[in-house]
């Protein structure tokens, strides 16, 4: 049969990082291409166990059906920890349990888009967040990033222009790709081209938990008094992707549109998961266990910048502060897709920079490396075939 795809379908392209990940069951590839979490971070044994318990205890109550918004007490749970180091969720906010943080990305620009409408993002950014807005129909307009974050000229011009854009998409913390951290001012001025234009502004903070180095720096969430923010957290990367459990904290009106979006994409999220989440979050130490994740995550990173150091000092990246991604650029006239297909020839998988940005043809000269997932010696080998692959094709 020949379907007839939509046209808000028609032209998606799958993501290449999966497509990539599809062809990693070659063992002898090493991977910097992927966005996992180490799965040594996973904590099973507490999984298992509260798992046995809800399931032996409370049969009914977590494998019936549930309310869209979330378990109440989990968003309780969630809300409590959301709020231990400073005030994300208000009063007036409500906290919604999500299918992973991708779908309150999906959700935003189903409720707030129509067909043609402009969202603008930080250029470059997560391509899943692209695809999800592109999938209903807006019209991505990339704002340039700065050192320390957005280009705020750059942002308030695309606020200020005839065609307002629906909301503004961002990562302030650890930005995939870049790995940047957006600084305290900077927030606060978002913030407040988001309130003086009346453009909503989505943080997505999947990485926040996972610093490595500096001193924290409060959400934008937390100066909005005014109901402009809607923030994503996710459980992805400090319990397990696999649980598909993040939230959205966000002002109430917009938070019953979002119900509904959730009554049509899956009624509500996982009531098993929701409720391991929730003994995680108030039977264990969750500030100690995002601890020792950060600890691996650190010294995983530090190898990375070290080895391209000492093997391939032309190679600029940006030291990230957290998350798990470092962004690197070669040097002017190494022709960087090429470098990435004779690096996967050498069986080191990269991700080429273009594809994170708004203009996937705009020359780049960057690609993104992971090093939460590959262990300290893959680590150690893959710079290795990046030292090598760059004298070659310098040669
Ligand atoms: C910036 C960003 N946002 C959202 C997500 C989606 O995460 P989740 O597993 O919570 O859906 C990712 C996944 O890697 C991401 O990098």
């Amino acid at each position: 049969m020949e379907y007839h795809i939509s046209n808000r379908m028609k032209n998606m392209k799958p993501s290449i990082i999966r497509e990539i990940l599809k062809q990693m069951s070659d063992p002898t590839l090493i991977s910097f291409a992927g966005g996992n979490p180490a799965a040594d971070t996973f904590p099973a044994a507490d999984i298992a166990a509260f798992s046995e318990e809800l399931l032996r205890t409370q049969p009914a109550a977590v494998l019936q059906y549930s309310v869209s918004e979330g378990v109440p007490s989990v968003r309780d749970a969630v809300r409590a920890f959301a709020n231990r180091n400073g005030t994300v969720a208000r009063e007036g906010d409500e906290v919604l349990m999500v299918s992973g943080s991708q779908q309150i990305l999906d959700f935003t620009a189903k409720c707030l888009c129509n067909e043609g409408d402009v969202v603008a993002v930080e250029d470059p950014a997560f391509l899943g967040a692209y695809n999800a807005f592109r999938s209903n129909g807006a019209r991505l307009v990339g704002v340039p990033l700065e050192a320390d974050g957005v280009d705020l000229a750059a942002l308030e011009s695309v606020f200020a222009a005839p065609e307002k854009p629906r909301f503004f998409y961002c990562i302030p913390n650890f930005q995939n790709p870049t790995g940047r951290t957006m600084s305290a001012a900077k927030r606060r001025a978002v913030y407040e081209l988001g309130v003086k234009y009346g453009v909503p502004i989505l943080e997505d903070d999947p990485y926040g938990e996972l610093r490595i180095a500096g001193e924290p720096v409060p959400p934008i969430k937390s100066l909005d008094t005014e109901g402009v923010v809607i923030y994503a957290g996710s459980f992805s990367k400090i319990l397990s992707p696999g649980m598909r459990l993040a939230y959205c904290v966000c002002e109430k009106g917009l938070a019953s549109r979002f119900v509904v979006a959730k009554q049509c994409a899956d009624v509500h999220s996982n009531v098993w998961a929701q409720r391991v989440c929730e003994a995680m979050l108030t039977r264990t130490d969750m500030d100690a266990h995002i601890r020792d994740i950060c600890a691996l995550y650190r010294q995983k990173a530090r190898r990375m910048m070290e080895a391209l150091d000492a093997q391939c000092p032309e190679i600029e990246y940006i030291a990230p502060q957290g998350g798990m991604f470092l962004w690197a650029a070669l040097p002017e006239g190494v022709d960087m897709p090429e470098f990435v297909r004779r690096c996967l020839a050498q069986k080191l998988a990269l991700v080429p920079g273009n594809v994170f940005a708004v203009d996937e043809e705009k020359p780049c000269q960057s690609f993104r490396m992971n090093f939460s997932t590959p262990s300290p010696e893959q680590i150690s080998q893959g710079v290795g075939i990046i030292a090598r692959v760059l004298r070659e094709m310098r040669a």
